[in-house]
């Protein structure tokens, strides 16, 4: 029945299809001859049409009828969908984003601005000093605020320009499938086909020092086992921060066998008894090889890859390897999981971590809160000319509860987000219960998933924050800044940038550089200028900070099969 109706119904939109091809085809003829029999050929098609009017009654459903036209409708939009898509994804393996050149440039001129804008300004401020009361004073002070304007305008235009049509996806695609890569690599390595055949190095954490320091210690391990094709365990022993051992916070690094084997090198001093098994001694340079392939350097393999979508290689690379040590046991997972759970977590959120009870005094300098919230208000400022801001967020990590008071007390206008639990449990004289541990692993996780973070880099916590960040975004190597050190990695090799600019010493303390120089850097003071080594003279001095560039360090690393590697 419903066949037979469907057929009457093509039948007449044929009839009606033949009737006005051949009215529009006669019609001219017609016009312009006015031929008898032609009209007669317009008379029949007319009255054909009439006929197929006369028919619509046999069309009992119109509404089964433009159903049916609209699924047809849209498998044919499916199709072109499809079509699209498969379009778009084979231009992207094709074109794979921007030019290595162009990304090279654009960061440069990020930096540029960043530099130019702290130099102007950290002269300014010593101008305004000097003016105090004098007429310059108020000049001075308008090209504080509107240079900050110019700045943040730049600032936002480069931002844009990072993201011109949807770059940003791209990067984070490769970001994801290159870290994919890495873990596979990182997971085939680890668990090697034959427990009895592998090559192993033990890495022992006898390092008597923070958490964030002993987890960048077991990150050096992986490194160098990386780097030597040889499989890490952690001797399965007391462990200062959880006294059941590494595994009962977190998964075994490597597969159960070799911790079951039981494994420790045999040394006679310094020398390994059995070749197949090393060890790393407490000291991180102790290890006895070649160590070019130690951070900042990345693997020659991912190298072109990397630099392509990511401005900061080495930060990524590392984060890599914090990814993978980072999954928990379940009961970690689960107190981790309900301490964010308290904190209402919401983006977007900028983030401080303000370090005060242990470390302050002995390695680094104390930080009052205003040079922290100066870089959030001013990423603030920033956001806010980019999309509408509500509320502005920002997650404090502090091993002292003091802090959350004094940073409300004196900003009003923002929300903070803090675990009162965490930063009392990180008192120094609770550190090494579970829940400190628990807590120091929550805040690591809860930086690295801030839009923004200011911190110090000399602090371990801030740089594995800094790290894993990389490791689920496209290109988040400048979401941070850092009040101190520029990124480093503890026992990394000499990080040599070049010169390209020459720059002749104006003030005592700066030392010359010329075309063609090196510098091994020691810290950028975030005032326009640098320190560092200049390694043709052997001068160590304050140069201007543009005028060096980095120099991205590629170690040729064992060439680990990826399609081997997928588990
Ligand atoms: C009119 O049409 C007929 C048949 O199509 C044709 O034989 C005749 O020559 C035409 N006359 C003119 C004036 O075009
Ligand atoms: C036409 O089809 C619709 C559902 O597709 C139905 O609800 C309606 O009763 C039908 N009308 C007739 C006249 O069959
Ligand atoms: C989280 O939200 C709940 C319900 O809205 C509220 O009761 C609680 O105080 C909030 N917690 C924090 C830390 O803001
Ligand atoms: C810098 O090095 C390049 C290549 O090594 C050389 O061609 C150039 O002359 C050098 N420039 C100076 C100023 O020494
Ligand atoms: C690493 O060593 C294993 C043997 O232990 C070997 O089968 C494998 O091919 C090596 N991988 C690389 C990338 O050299």
């Amino acid at each position: 029945m419903k066949l037979s109706s469907r057929r009457t119904f093509i039948g007449m939109i044929l009839v009606w299809f033949v009737t006005i091809f051949y009215l529009l085809s006669t019609m001219n003829e017609y016009k312009t001859s006015g031929n008898q029999s032609n009209q007669d050929h317009l008379f029949q098609a007319i009255s054909s049409i009439r006929d197929v009017k006369h028919q619509k009654e046999e069309i009992r459903n119109v509404s089964e009828l433009w159903r049916e036209i609209k699924i047809l409708q849209e498998k044919l939009l499916q199709g072109s969908t499809f079509h699209h898509q498969e379009a778009r994804s084979n231009v992207e393996t094709d074109v794979k984003g921007p030019s290595l050149h162009h990304e090279e440039v654009r960061r440069r001129v990020e930096t540029d601005v960043d530099e130019f804008w702290r130099y102007m300004k950290s002269k300014l401020h010593k101008l305004r000093e000097l003016s105090r009361g004098k007429d310059t004073e108020l000049i001075v002070n308008a090209m504080l605020e509107d240079g900050q304007a110019l700045h943040r305008s730049a600032v936002n235009d480069l931002y844009a320009l990072k993201n011109v049509d949807d770059i940003d996806e791209w990067r984070l695609k490769e970001s994801l499938e290159l870290g994919e890569i890495i873990q596979k690599r990182l997971n085939s390595l680890q668990h090697p086909k034959n427990c009895q055949k592998a090559k192993l190095f033990v890495c022992e954490m006898k390092n008597n020092c923070g958490f964030g320091c002993q987890l960048h210690h077991v990150v050096y391990c992986m490194i160098t086992g990386y780097a030597n094709n040889r499989t890490v365990v952690i001797p399965a022993t007391h462990w200062q921060y959880a006294p059941s051992g590494w595994e009962s916070v977190f998964q075994p690094i490597s597969a159960p066998c070799l911790q079951a084997n039981g494994v420790f090198p045999e040394r006679d001093g310094h020398n390994i008894l059995r070749p197949d098994v090393s060890s790393l001694v407490g000291v991180e340079n102790d290890f006895p090889i070649n160590n070019d392939y130690l951070p900042l350097a990345v693997p020659d393999d991912i190298a072109d890859r990397l630099l392509r979508f990511h401005g900061n290689p080495a930060a990524w690379w590392i984060g890599q390897f914090v990814k993978y040590l980072l999954k928990f046991q379940p009961s970690t997972q689960k107190a981790i999981e309900e301490g964010i759970k308290r904190l209402n977590w919401t983006t977007p959120i900028a983030g401080i971590h303000v370090r005060r009870t242990d470390k302050v005094n002995h390695e680094a300098g104390k930080h009052e809160v205003e040079e922290y919230m100066v870089h959030i208000d001013e990423w603030y400022g920033q956001l806010k000319e980019r999309q509408p801001v509500l509320k502005k967020r920002v997650f404090l990590a502090s091993d002292d509860p003091n802090v959350l008071q004094e940073v409300q007390q004196k900003y009003p206008g923002y929300d903070f987000i803090s675990d009162q639990e965490v930063s009392k449990s990180a008192d120094p004289r609770n550190r090494y219960q579970l829940t400190s541990l628990y807590g120091v692993l929550q805040d690591i996780i809860l930086l690295s998933r801030c839009n923004y973070l200011v911190c110090t880099f000399s602090s371990q916590i801030c740089r594995l924050a800094y790290e894993l960040m990389q490791t689920y975004n496209g290109d988040a190597s400048s979401n941070v800044q850092s009040l101190d050190d520029m990124f480093y990695f503890g026992g990394q090799t000499e990080h040599i940038m070049d010169v390209r600019e020459p720059h002749v010493p104006r003030e005592q303390g700066e030392i010359r550089l010329d075309w063609n120089d090196s510098v091994g850097i020691a810290g950028n003071h975030w005032n326009g200028y640098s320190k560092g080594r200049n390694r043709r003279t052997g001068e160590t001095g304050l140069f201007l900070a543009y005028k060096i560039k980095d120099r991205l360090k590629r170690a040729k690393m064992p060439l680990y099969n990826v399609k081997e590697s997928v588990s």
